[in-house]
This record gives C-alpha cells, sequence and structure tokens, in this order.
C-alpha cells in the first residue's frame, strides 16, 4: 500500500532528531525549576502593571494575579514575575499533565506538524476518528450504550449540544430537572440550570428548571428519600413535561459532594420509569475516579443515555445512545477543537487507560489516599483548621476553620502569595479544593504542598 505524505513526515528521522532536540533543550531548563519561589524584584513592578491592565482589557479583574510564563515543571507554573509556585487546581482540572510536561510537548510538536490549526465541521481529520473511537469504546466498556460521540470545544458547548438533542427528541417537553448546587456551565441557558442567582444576573429566563437535593453522606438513607419525594413531586406536577435529569456525580462549584449509587439509582429508576432521560455532565469528574467515566465508578452504565465531558479530555463532548442522534443541522460547528488538543486527548486518555490510573488501588486513589493521609495529619496538628477532607479520587477538598467565605477566601489568597494555587468550592461553608495534576504529580509535590498549606493555617490562626 502506498505511503501517505503525512506518514512519510512524521517517519522522517529529522523530525524525530529535532523533537529529542527540543526535549532535551527543555528538561535543561526544568533543571532549574524544582521548587516553588518568590516573585523577582526586578520584574514585580511590570509584572503588576501587566495584571492590572490585563484586568481592564478584558472587562473584569483576574481571580488570581496569574500570568504564566510559558514555562513549568510538573507540578509547578513559572509565572511572568520570575515567581513559583505549585499549580494544585490546574486550570479547574483543565492540565491533568501539569505544566510542560515532556510528552504534552512531544504530543504538541506532532500536532504542529498536522496541516491546519484547528479542526471542525468541514476540516476533521483522521485523528478525530481514532479520538472518538476510543471514547465510546471506554465509554461502552461495562455496559453503557452510548454509540455516539460528537466533539466540540468547551464544557458549556458539550451541555449545550446535549441539551439540544435531548429536546429535540423529546419535544414539546420544555423543563429540566437538575440538583440543587449544580453547575453546567454559562451560556444563557445553561446559567438557567447552574444554582446560582449571580451568574444569571440579568439573563432572560429561557428555561424552566426543577431541583432536586442533593445527597447527604451524613445520612444516606434519609436524603436518598427525600431526594425521591421531591423528584416525584415534580414529576406529577408538571406531567410529560421533564426533557431530562441533569446529573453532576460529584457536585463541583458546589463544593465536593460525591453521591452515591444507591442514591443515583434510585432517582434515575425513577426516572425511567417516566421516561425521563438521564443526562450526566462529566466536565468535571471525567478521568478523576476509580475509572475514567464517572458514572462507571459508580455503576451507573445502564441508565446514561446522554454524557458529557471536558476539562481532563482537552477537547469537550457529547457522548449519546442511538435514540438521541440529532435530525441534520441541529449541532454543527466551525471548531471543534485545536489539532494540539485533539492529539493531546488522545495521549491522555490512551495513558491513563493502560498505565494502571484507575482502579482502587491505582494510581489517583493513591494520589487521593496520600494528600487526604496528609490534611487529616494537619488537622490533628492544628485542631479546629481543617474540616473533611472531602472530595473523591483526584478531586479534594477540605474546609479551613469555619468556612465562612471571607475566611477561605482569606485563606486561598494567603495560599496563593505562600506558593500554592487552589480554588473556592461551595458555600455556607465554602470549601478550598484542589484538582491535582494526577498525570505528573508526586507524593513528595503532595508534601511540599501539605507543608505550606499547614504553615498558611498555622499563620491564618494566629492572625
Ligand atoms: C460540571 C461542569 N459542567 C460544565 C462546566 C462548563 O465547562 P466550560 O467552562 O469548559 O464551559 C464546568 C466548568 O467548570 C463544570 O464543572
Amino acid at each position: 500500500m502506498k505511503k501517505l505524505l503525512a506518514d512519510a513526515l512524521a517517519d522522517d528521522p529529522r523530525v524525530e532528531q529535532a523533537i529529542q532536540m527540543i526535549l532535551d533543550a527543555l528538561t535543561d531548563q526544568q533543571a532549574n525549576l524544582t521548587n516553588h519561589r518568590s516573585p523577582d524584584p526586578d520584574l514585580k513592578a511590570a509584572y503588576d502593571q501587566s495584571i492590572e491592565q490585563f484586568g481592564k482589557m478584558r472587562g473584569g479583574k483576574l481571580y488570581y494575579p496569574y500570568l504564566s510564563s510559558g514555562f513549568g515543571n510538573g507540578a509547578l507554573v513559572e509565572l511572568a514575575d520570575g515567581s513559583a509556585k505549585y499549580d494544585f487546581v490546574t486550570g479547574i482540572g483543565a492540565h491533568p499533565w501539569g505544566h510542560a510536561h515532556p510528552d504534552m510537548v512531544r504530543t504538541g510538536l506532532h500536532a504542529a506538524l498536522c496541516d491546519t490549526v484547528m479542526q471542525g465541521n468541514l476540516q476533521q481529520s483522521t485523528h478525530c476518528t481514532t479520538l472518538v473511537r476510543t471514547l465510546l469504546d471506554q465509554a461502552c466498556k461495562s455496559g453503557a450504550t452510548l454509540e455516539h460521540c460528537f466533539l466540540t470545544t468547551s464544557g458549556a458547548m458539550a451541555n449545550e449540544n446535549a441539551l439540544k438533542i435531548i429536546f429535540q427528541k423529546k419535544t414539546p417537553a420544555n423543563r429540566i430537572l437538575a440538583f440543587e448546587g449544580c453547575f453546567m456551565g454559562r451560556s444563557i441557558t445553561l446559567a438557567q440550570i447552574t444554582d446560582k442567582p449571580a451568574y444569571r444576573l440579568g439573563l432572560p429566563q429561557t428555561i424552566a428548571v426543577d431541583y432536586v437535593p442533593y445527597f447527604d453522606p451524613r445520612n444516606p438513607q434519609a436524603s436518598t428519600d427525600r431526594a425521591l419525594a421531591v423528584l416525584k413531586r415534580h414529576l406529577a406536577r408538571y406531567p410529560n413535561q421533564h426533557a431530562a435529569m441533569c446529573f453532576e456525580l460529584v457536585l463541583g462549584e458546589g463544593g465536593y459532594y460525591p453521591g452515591d449509587t444507591g442514591f443515583f439509582t434510585t432517582l434515575m429508576k425513577e426516572l425511567k420509569t417516566n421516561d425521563v432521560p438521564v443526562m450526566i455532565d462529566e466536565v468535571q469528574t471525567f478521568g478523576r475516579t476509580t475509572r475514567l467515566f464517572a458514572f462507571q465508578h459508580f455503576g451507573l452504565d445502564d441508565y446514561a443515555d446522554v454524557v458529557t465531558i471536558g476539562k481532563l479530555s482537552q477537547v469537550c463532548a457529547t457522548l449519546f445512545t442511538d435514540q438521541f442522534t440529532p435530525k441534520p443541522g441541529l449541532i454543527s460547528q466551525t471548531f471543534t477543537g485545536a489539532t494540539s488538543s485533539i492529539f493531546a486527548a488522545q495521549k491522555i486518555i490512551d495513558t491513563l487507560t493502560s498505565d494502571g490510573f484507575f482502579g482502587t488501588d491505582g494510581r489517583i486513589m493513591k494520589l487521593h489516599d496520600h494528600f487526604v493521609n496528609q490534611l487529616n495529619a494537619i488537622g490533628q496538628r492544628l485542631p479546629g483548621s481543617v474540616q473533611g477532607p472531602f472530595g473523591l479520587g483526584a478531586m479534594i477538598a477540605f474546609t479551613p476553620f469555619d468556612g465562612h467565605i471571607e475566611t477561605v477566601k482569606n485563606f486561598i489568597a494567603a495560599l496563593y502569595e505562600a506558593g500554592v494555587i487552589a480554588f473556592l468550592a461551595g458555600a455556607n461553608p465554602a470549601r478550598v479544593r484542589f484538582l491535582m495534576p494526577l498525570g505528573t504529580v508526586t507524593t513528595q509535590d503532595i508534601d511540599a504542598v501539605c507543608s505550606i498549606i499547614e504553615a498558611t493555617l498555622a499563620k491564618t490562626k494566629r492572625s
């Protein structure tokens, strides 16, 4: 068979030599970045000014004074003021291999040799076919029947596409069921479902949402009974008007509250009885539990009608069973992703599924246990400073002190100054959440981060 020119280019020994030279230069520089450090006084003033200008240009202050230099080493990121920090939030889970990981750089260099920067509607390459096949094979591994997968550029767009195919199938149903405290994204419609009034301030109401209370691990049976009763009430009040119920299997923005199998199946069975589809939003949970999909972790394969993924997957996607196949024209996009993100997605998913990350004793759960044990030990040494820890797999949170929103915000800001990037989750009480770069983080990184957490808690306690 005749060799394609693309393969001839990829196999040209000069390509591998060039990539190896670049990776050698990268590793040489990375040897100089092995710990967190303070800003360079010579760069600080210009840096602060550019942060301020950037905030003005984009029409809103940045949450952190964070502008990366474009360089890093695993969990460590170099900022443009010369400082280095442990990035334990990774863009809220978007950089699972951390910063400047050689595997990601190599993958990006291969992607740069492709003919186009972006892929989409009229410009798909064979790499998209392979990625979609991988996602579908993995999704159906333990019984789910998700036969289709549509790639897209953001978690919000994956959820929009999911809702569109669901509404088209269920027309004229016009209501959605969702959990209290859920987050689904910030399009006009998703902001109606996301249970946070501040995120929809001034927006027109486009969709009617009925909320169901979430699982409470302190009282599993009572919270399941309560949620079922509320669900039944909504279904009875608006018969045949619900197009779907949206499930977040671990409340992310809501505060890292995981549900449980009994809770989810109780609700999902009731939905099936009433012919209401189950939509699972895995934009934050994908790749972070004991299985690639969190619905597999919770054993919900039989119930998954439509599933969305994002963040860790680099390219976002909507997976759906055959009965949700949309009519032509309903979903289509100029861009479904950058070629580099499609290559990165393939590399990340292939590594996660072949390199011992999953399972109850896989790398993810080992990292989880190490981090949680360290946080528990801090809590014992500094009584009253750590509530929790909470979360699941590579999604970990704790409540500092009383969990008052201002206390937590101040603590996160102090932690940032001290060299660790974390993020807020939930409210009343609020929590600090961590999304470790699970593909690269080491137990030594976790130990270094925990000693900064402990010092910051001790300092906050004294002040
Ligand atoms: C559960 C969940 N769904 C959807 C989204 C929206 O994804 P994106 O910010 O990529 O649009 C997020 C983002 O935080 C999320 O956590």
